[in-house]
Order: structure tokens, then C-alpha cells, then sequence
């Protein structure tokens, strides 16, 4: 099979499509309700790539090398019919998997496996309900996310759960969170806070480090490293001295990652970012809707790619003086 390398030889392994830049919360470090308020403009429903066309991509990017699709947003689970997407992509035999709030996967899980998802990674930021309102910024209760982990465990789906840690907002939440989780099947990730977009106020004093995630974790209960199941895996593993389970911290930004990045990712109206901290994406959407063949598709995408330089958070502290914005997380999927 043809694959790609950029230009610091690093192949395109993977792919994350944002099916909407919509979202049913307004997580204060994602979007803060004073930014995506009720006079936001989010993209037109002809705006959006549709399935067909999202498949396209998707299939093209799999003749290039991608082995894993994730499907994200915005909150991928307001797409309508979303499972329709999933049918068609589990047709192209790569790992298939999405990331969600879990806020309807009570009722989605079980189409969502039907379908052919392979895994699920839900976002909990926190056990405490009044926490976990006041970061969701539209009053969810917590005990409904844990419902839609427990639909998507009932539905054969594994599933990760993702928590990005702020501090003095969920920091206290560390702990329980490993507890909560430790025993389970549920594999839980911390995720130090980013910089991404420019919206969401972000400040470095806020961020609070893998190390110290891992340290008041340890102090509770001894962990030990592991391997990595593959070169360029995102997520640090650690796992529990006593054989209870595993845990991953995801050191974005005080351990940057760049040099294994194979990430590529799609927003909702089909501009390809090479990456997170992007600035301006490709639009492929003016090509699929002026009847480029996939060939040409096929050479963009190649092309794109094999120049790619990005290493933005290596390259952090000079960049973010950088006057010009950056795309949010919820645009261009997380
Ligand atoms: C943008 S969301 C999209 C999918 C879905 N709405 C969800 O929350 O899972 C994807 C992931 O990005 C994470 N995220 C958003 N903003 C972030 C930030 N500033 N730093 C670190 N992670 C962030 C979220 O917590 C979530 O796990
Ligand atoms: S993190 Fe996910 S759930 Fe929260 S506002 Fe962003 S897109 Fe929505």
C-alpha cells in the first residue's frame, strides 16, 4: 500500500474527523459561553462535509496509510443519524472510534456498535456533580454520563475515559476519578490543559503537570510504567502496582509529543489541519464539490502532507506570541 511521510519522516497514520462544530455543553476550557454564545455563528448544515463525502475522504486517507479514524466535533452524537457515518467507515477495516461527552450514548450506544464503532472514549472531567455543572457550563449531571458509559459497556464497547485537568476548577477530582475507575475495565486518561484556540483564556499556571497527576495518584496507590503498545502512542501508561488496572497521563504540554505525531484531522466543512495548533487548514472541500477524482484527491492529500513541518508545542513558548489565532478545539475536533 502506498503511505506518506512528512517532512521529518513521520508517516500519516491517522485521522479525526469533526462531523459538527456544534456542542451541547459549553465546557469552560473549551467553549466558554461568554465566546459561543446564542449570537455565534456555527456552520450551516450545507457547510458541513456530508457522509458520502466524509467517507470519500476517509477511504482515500486509508490508501495513504491512516489505520485509525475517530470520529469527533463539537459533540459528535448531535449529528443526526450519525451511525449511517459509522456503517460506511467501518467498511474501510481500520480501527473506528469516537469521542464524546456521553450525554445521549444512553440512547446511541448500542446503534453505535451495531454499526461497527470499535471503541468509544468518553470525556469526565469530574465525580462531583456541582464540579461537573459548573465545567459543562449548561448544568449536566454527572450521573447521566456515567449512565452512557455504563450503555456503552453494555453494548460491548470499550471505552476510555478522558478527564483534562484544571486546576483549582477539578484537580481535587484526581484522585476519586482513579479510584472511581481502578478495577474497571475502563481504561481512565488525564489530559494536561492546552493551549488550543484562543478563546478559552488559557493560562500556563493552570495546567498541572503529568508528573503531579501521577504523583497524587501513586501516594494513594503505587503505580509502575508501561510499555507503549505502539510508537506514537499519545497517552503515557501506568498501571496499578497491585495488577488493578491501568491509567495514561497525556503530557501535551510539559512533555510535547510532536516528534511521533501522526495525527491529521478534518474540520466539519473539510479543511485538513496538520495540526492541533494549526493556524489555517486545505480546503478539500472546494475540490470534492468542484468533481476532483479521487486521484487528485488521492495527490492533494500527498501533497499536503509531505511537506508538513508543524511542531507547535516543542516549539510552544515562542509561538504563543503569535498574534494570529489559532482554530478552537471545537471546530477542528479534539
Ligand atoms: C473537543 S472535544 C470533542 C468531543 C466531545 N465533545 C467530547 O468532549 O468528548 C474532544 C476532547 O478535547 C478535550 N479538550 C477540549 N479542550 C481542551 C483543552 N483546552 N485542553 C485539553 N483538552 C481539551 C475535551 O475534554 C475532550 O476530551
Ligand atoms: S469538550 Fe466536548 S463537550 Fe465540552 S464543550 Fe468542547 S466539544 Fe463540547
Amino acid at each position: 500500500m502506498a503511505t506518506v511521510d512528512d517532512a521529518y519522516g513521520r508517516p500519516l497514520r491517522d485521522l479525526r474527523l469533526s462531523v459538527t462544530d456544534r456542542c451541547n455543553f459549553r465546557c469552560t476550557y473549551c467553549m466558554p459561553k461568554s465566546v459561543f454564545g446564542s449570537d455565534y455563528r456555527f456552520l450551516d448544515r450545507r457547510e458541513l462535509l456530508d457522509f458520502e463525502e466524509l467517507a470519500r475522504v476517509s477511504r482515500i486517507a486509508v490508501g495513504l496509510g491512516v489505520e485509525k479514524l475517530r470520529i469527533t466535533g463539537g459533540e459528535p452524537l448531535v449529528r443526526r443519524d450519525l451511525e449511517v457515518l459509522i456503517a460506511l467507515l467501518s467498511e474501510l477495516g481500520v480501527d473506528l472510534t469516537l469521542t464524546t461527552n456521553a450525554s445521549l450514548l444512553p440512547r446511541k450506544a448500542e446503534a453505535l456498535k451495531d454499526a461497527g464503532l470499535t471503541r468509544i472514549t468518553v470525556s469526565l472531567d469530574s465525580l462531583d456533580d456541582a464540579t461537573f455543572r459548573r465545567m459543562n457550563d449548561v448544568d449536566f449531571p454527572v450521573a447521566r454520563v456515567l449512565e452512557g458509559i455504563d450503555a456503552a459497556e453494555a453494548a460491548g464497547l470499550p471505552v476510555k475515559v478522558n478527564c483534562v485537568v484544571v486546576r483549582g476548577v477539578n484537580d481535587d477530582q484526581i484522585v476519586d476519578l482513579a479510584r472511581r475507575f481502578r478495577g474497571t475495565p475502563h481504561v481512565l486518561r488525564f489530559i494536561e490543559f492546552m493551549d488550543v484556540g484562543t478563546t478559552n483564556g488559557w493560562r500556563l499556571d493552570e495546567v498541572v503537570s503529568a508528573r503531579e497527576i501521577l504523583d497524587r495518584i501513586a501516594a494513594d496507590a503505587p503505580l509502575e510504567p508501561v510499555a507503549p503498545h505502539y510508537a506514537g502512542e499519545v497517552a503515557k501508561r501506568w498501571r496499578y502496582a497491585d495488577g488493578s488496572g491501568e491509567i495514561g497521563v497525556i503530557s501535551s504540554v510539559t512533555q510535547p509529543f510532536c516528534g511521533d505525531c501522526t495525527r491529521a484531522r478534518l474540520s466539519a466543512e473539510g479543511k485538513l489541519y496538520t495540526c492541533l495548533f494549526a493556524v489555517r487548514g486545505h480546503d478539500l472541500r472546494a475540490l470534492i464539490r468542484g468533481g476532483a477524482s479521487d486521484d487528485e484527491l488521492e495527490a492533494r492529500l500527498r501533497a499536503i502532507w509531505s511537506v508538513r513541518g508543524d511542531r507547535y508545542s516543542e516549539l510552544r513558548s515562542a509561538q504563543t506570541l503569535d498574534p494570529e489565532p489559532k482554530v478552537e478545539m471545537s471546530y477542528i475536533g479534539g
